[in-house]
């Protein structure tokens, strides 16, 4: 069966994956923070960055689902448990497409108390930690930035994403 697979984070810019169709989508019932720690891609263990994951409150994420031919599905996912190991766990959600239809989905998720997770702090917190912090994958405000920059050209609004950028862009 062919899968339908949601990202938010670097999965809208970078999905690093073979799809056959994708559409912007939204998750209800859950809302993307800079909540999960990066010891691997963002950050290094003794310095971990912030990235994002979904935290179950009212409100919603949108982003971009990702319909996975089901003879790539095994490997695709075999793929992803490795990049998202850092404290994700797949999660089966409902995606809901702007079309009002609504679909079973598979979304990467790092949930509360993982060994990863850092959880909230304040936003100048967050922002020095996002800017000071550099892993494998790059720069933790490049990160954030080319987040902001995807979630524009969907033409969605997350305040909480463009206020950590807007403060990461202050401090220069
Ligand atoms: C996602 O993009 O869906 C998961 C989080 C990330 O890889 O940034």
């Amino acid at each position: 069966m062919n899968v339908w697979l949601f990202g938010y984070g670097s999965l809208i810019w970078r999905p690093d994956i073979g799809y056959l169709d994708r559409a912007p989508a939204r998750i209800n019932g859950w809302v993307r923070r800079f909540w999960q720690g990066s010891h691997d891609h963002r950050g290094v263990p003794d310095a971990p960055g912030r990235v994002v994951t979904l935290v179950r409150e009212a409100g919603h994420c949108d982003g971009m689902a990702y319909l996975l031919d089901a003879d790539v599905v095994a490997a695709t996912f075999d793929a992803l448990d490795v990049r998202e190991k850092n404290g994700y766990q797949r999660f089966d959600l409902p995606i809901d497409f702007l079309s009002g239809e609504t679909q079973p989905g598979i979304v990467y998720v790092a949930p509360t108390g993982n060994h990863a997770y850092l959880g909230p702090a304040p936003l100048v917190e967050m922002a020095q930690q996002i800017r000071r912090s550099h892993g494998p994958s790059g720069a933790n405000s490049d990160y954030l930035f080319d987040l902001a920059d995807a979630l524009r050209s969907l033409d969605v609004s997350d305040e909480h994403v463009f206020e950590l950028e807007l403060a990461v862009r202050e401090m220069g």
